[in-house]
């Protein structure tokens, strides 16, 4: 039996312990009597376009910051975010020749799993930060102390970042015939600069050609909007369980503090609490997939979350690392394949490849190319689909991830390292990215 709080009665990882119970209670009041910040049949299109990939019809492109954060809100870096994703979009669509379903890290990517408990400075040990709407990040023991009115302030956030979203996916900032204007103007070297501009040059021609047949933005709207949907790890289950609403069409339950939801590689315990609690909302569920899990996690996984093998219920998000995805992957998608279950994997090369350069979380960009080219390379010769990329990217020139045509060194990294969490991918890396993963798009279909 399922209801929107018994996950309570379930044994549950990586939760905050919050001092205050009462206040706890209170917020938790709160959050279930303000707006929905997505809508049930939001979800079910999100559903319907991720069914396409499923079926080897459409491309998932799925990323943002590791965590959002209150300190660095502001208009500008959601725009950038969002025009990085339009032209990695755009440089997909046009090698692929098929949809690309964009879906951001973002209005509600606040609360993060940790490895341990504790954090250590110079001898001294505190509570690990959680996410800001956990915790502060400031190394000082009264930030650390989990505080539930954050998650007032995230969902606020979320309320106006999905505001924002809305208006750039329908406003004008997404049409076509802006292609030229999303570029950030940080592309540093000519080469991804000159690939993008003879992409645009010939979209641009196109765009003529077709006014010329008569289809123009006003009788093709795909020429001036987008969608664009939201999702982030359903970690933080009194907030998710306080967004949790009957769907009054459908009456079946959503959580409607996004459009996707997924399970991080720590919680996904098939008995525990958060497998539980997502098994019963209907919105697309991703589950991240480490190198320990084995086929039989993933069945179970699957006979649990969707038991009804809907196409675009279910995205398995592959992320083992450069060299462990060589030893486990072959196996572990031919236990599967012979099951014939509706699942659509993508690959996130970001957090199996995370080191450290002196003082800094880093990831290099050339092993984050090798693992996205081995999950592209393992899929076709088990005759499936590389259904999509998980990123942790930013709009912004940050300097966290090494490598590049634009080389973040060892030494650079400390330029403009800004991430409260992992190292994210700058706009010239995720640009670059989606010009290689193009070329792997245009072989698996050819
Ligand atoms: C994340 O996506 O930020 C994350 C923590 O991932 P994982 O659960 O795969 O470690
Ligand atoms: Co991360």
């Amino acid at each position: 039996m399922w209801s929107k709080d018994s996950w309570r009665k379930y044994n549950i990882l990586q939760q905050p312990k919050y001092p205050d119970k009462d206040k706890l209670n209170e917020v938790e009041e709160k959050l279930k009597n303000l707006p929905p910040l997505v809508f049930a049949g939001e979800a079910r299109n999100l559903k319907k376009e991720l069914a396409k990939v499923c079926n080897s019809e459409a491309f998932l492109l799925q990323g943002g910051d590791c965590a959002e954060s209150f300190l660095n809100f502001n208009a500008n870096n959601i725009r950038d975010m969002f025009k990085v994703m339009l032209q990695m979009a755009i440089v997909l669509t046009f090698a692929g020749g098929r949809p690309i379903v964009k879906v951001g890290r973002v209005a509600g990517q606040f609360a993060k799993p940790r490895s341990s408990d504790f954090e250590e400075i110079n001898g001294v040990s505190l509570p690990s930060y959680r996410g800001d709407i956990i915790n502060g990040f400031t190394f000082d023991e009264s930030a650390r102390v989990p505080d539930p009115q954050r998650m007032i302030e995230a969902y606020y956030q979320s309320a106006f970042t999905m505001n924002l979203l809305r208006a750039f996916s329908r406003g004008g900032l997404a049409d076509l015939h802006q292609i030229n204007k999303w570029n950030l103007g940080f592309a540093k070297r000519a080469e991804i600069h000159e690939k993008y501009s003879e992409l645009t040059d010939s979209i641009t021609k196109t765009l003529g050609f077709m006014k010329a047949c008569g289809m123009t933005s006003e009788n093709t709207p795909a020429i001036n909007q987008t969608s664009f949907y939201t999702s982030h790890e359903a970690l933080l289950l009194p907030y998710e369980e306080a967004m949790t609403r009957e769907d009054s069409l459908s009456n079946e339950w959503y959580d409607c503090s996004a459009h996707m939801l997924w399970i991080g590689e720590r919680t996904r315990g098939i008995d525990d609490a958060h497998v539980h609690f997502l098994s019963g909302v209907k919105n697309p569920i991703g589950v991240k997939i480490g190198p320990s899990a084995n086929s039989s996690d993933i069945l179970k996984l699957s006979e649990k979350l969707n038991p009804e093998n809907e196409a675009g219920r279910l995205n398995i998000i592959i992320r083992m690392g450069v060299q462990k995805i060589q030893e486990n992957l072959p196996k572990l998608l031919r236990d599967i394949k012979k099951e014939g279950l509706n699942i659509v994997y993508s690959i996130d090369p970001m957090h199996g490849n995370t080191t450290k350069a002196g003082n800094y979380k880093t990831r290099e960009f050339d092993k984050i190319i090798s693992e996205v080219k081995s999950f592209f390379d393992i899929t076709k010769s088990e005759g499936m689909y590389a259904g999509g990329i998980h990123l942790e990217m930013t709009g912004q020139d940050v300097t966290e991830c090494m490598g590049g045509v634009f080389n973040v060194t060892e030494q650079s990294l400390k330029e403009r390292y800004e991430t409260q969490c992992d190292p994210r991918l700058n706009s010239d890396q995720a640009l670059e990215l989606a010009f290689l993963v193009a070329e792997l798009l245009k072989k698996q279909i050819g």
